[in-house]
């Protein structure tokens, strides 16, 4: 009987369950959004019992379309939206307040008031981040502050902390019934909290921020069995935990040191493999953890993590109802030449890297009376392509390296005009992979390397080939004066918020 191994992929908008074979292609999946509540601008929170009812739905999902079993499946990953923070009851899974999703900004104050004494960078040295709204660690403290008696039920180890990870293990390995209490290297790293040497929770900076450590879970290797499903997938090892864009890294095999790739989602999140080095950043990257599987040396990654990509194309067709699908604005931009003299900058949570402006809000700019919905959507587009250009040419900076290619994944890597534009800016070869559920099969890969199901890196590299390439067309003198407007358009979304 042939068996394969599970993902619970839970992303900021939607939660799969992809089940794969050996050979890393998909069998069977199924796929369910959860509501996106925003309470106040700037304010984005999740449901946690409704992720966790997504979750068991889309395994019982995939498991049913598959015609499958539990007994049919060797170990399942989880892999998650990383930062997003849930604090709840351990004695009876009640979170005490929604989850609080990484695109939230109500922490500037908390970010503020900690850079006064040592700037925005006072952590970076030990946990690779900036002070910014984005990280897990100043969103446990908002929800402390402001839920009572929430922190005196964490001192006594009554409520607990978890990024996505850690809250969906706890629960399909039993909740209060025995559920696990752990998280992986890699989601720590998101944390603000983790030393990125010692691979443990900081108590200096737990301190400063005000986090009883007995709330956190225990960081563990990302590859390794954790516990026991229950549930549908009952009896079956839970086996791997990888961030989402580190999952990626490891379903594009990215496993030697200069090896990138980047990923097209919500936002988009460049990553580069920089081996066991802890490299620290110039250039407004991340450092970050890459993965660990089980007892060997951790491996990092610098991260270039841009906010808004394909929620821009989100925000085209849910806010202004130009498009009722988004694979329409490809179509939409095409009906044009090109971006008509404007650029869009969607600086909707601020800008995250290089910049880390939480100052910043979105902007269009070069209007005209020719401009037209074309021009807007081409600009759309456009503002995904020069992004990822300001977070690569950090990132050669930052490394040292020199990018040949950039292998690609996510949603829109299936728009052609996108990703022919992403090769002209940025003058490389851009690869898409014939699997490009790349996320997903990271957390596969890692739960499956944990009981031998695959043996090392290698098969997983054998199982890795080329979709589609995209070459350079455009000339280098008009790559170089678009993109001159592109930096000069984001100047002009600073210094918005007082
Ligand atoms: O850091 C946030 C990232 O993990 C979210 O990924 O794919 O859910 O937009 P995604």
């Amino acid at each position: 009987m042939a068996k394969y191994a599970a993902a619970i992929d839970q992303g900021t908008t939607s939660t799969r369950c992809m089940i794969f074979d050996h050979s890393g292609n998909v069998v069977c999946y199924d796929q369910k959004e959860h509501e996106q509540i925003y309470p106040r601008p700037g304010w984005v929170e999740h449901s946690p019992d409704e992720i966790w009812e997504r979750t068991q739905s889309v395994i019982r999902g995939a498991l049913n379309k598959g015609g499958l079993s539990a007994s049919d499946i060797v170990a399942v990953g989880i892999t998650n939206q990383r930062e997003t923070t849930v604090v709840w009851n351990r004695k009876t899974g009640r979170p005490v307040y929604n989850a609080i999703v990484w695109q939230d900004t109500r922490t500037d104050q908390i970010c503020n008031e900690l850079a006064a004494d040592g700037g925005q960078d006072r952590f970076r040295a030990k946990v690779g981040l900036p002070l910014a709204t984005y990280f897990s660690g100043p969103k446990i403290r908002w929800i402390l502050d402001n839920v009572p008696g929430a922190r005196e039920a964490a001192e006594a180890g009554d409520v607990i902390f978890g990024n996505i990870d850690t809250f969906l293990t706890w629960w399909l390995t039993g909740g209060p019934d025995g559920g696990v209490h752990v998280t992986d290297v890699t989601n720590a790293s998101r944390t603000m909290l983790m030393n990125l040497e010692t691979l443990d929770w900081d108590d200096e900076i737990l301190g400063i921020m005000g986090i009883p450590r007995q709330m956190l879970p225990k960081i563990m290797p990302s590859s390794m069995v954790y516990g026991t499903a229950t549930g549908e997938l009952a009896g079956v090892p839970v086996a791997g935990i990888l961030g989402d864009q580190q999952a990626a890294m490891v379903g594009q095999t990215c496993f030697d040191p200069g090896e990138a790739k980047n990923t097209y989602g919500t936002g988009s999140f460049m990553l580069l493999n920089t081996g066991t080095k802890i490299v620290p950043s110039t250039s407004g990257l991340l450092t970050t953890v890459c993965y660990q599987f089980g007892n060997q040396p951790a491996v990092y990654a610098l991260e270039g993590s841009i906010a808004i990509t394909g929620a821009l194309v989100q925000w085209l067709r849910d806010n202004l109802g130009l498009i009722t699908s988004s694979a329409e604005v490809e179509a939409l931009a095409n009906l044009v030449e090109d971006n008509g003299g404007i650029y869009f900058v969607p600086a909707f949570s601020g800008l995250f890297a290089p910049y880390w402006r939480s100052d910043a809000r979105g902007v269009i700019v070069g209007l005209t009376r020719y401009v037209n919905k074309g021009h807007l959507a081409r600009a759309v587009l456009e503002a995904t392509a020069y992004q990822t250009r300001e977070v690569l040419d950090a990132m050669e900076q930052d490394s040292g390296v020199k990018l040949t290619a950039l292998k690609v994944d996510g949603g829109m890597v299936y728009n052609n005009t996108l990703m022919q534009f992403q090769a002209d800016i940025l003058g490389v070869p851009v690869i898409r992979p014939k699997v490009a559920e790349t996320t997903s099969l990271g957390a596969a890969y890692a739960a499956g390397l944990a009981v031998g199901f695959w043996s090392n890196t290698d098969e997983m590299r054998a199982n890795w080939g080329v979709d589609h390439t995209w070459t350079p067309q455009m000339d280098e003198e008009t790559r170089a004066r678009l993109y001159r407007g592109w930096k000069k358009a984001v100047t002009r979304t600073f210094d918005w918020v007082e």
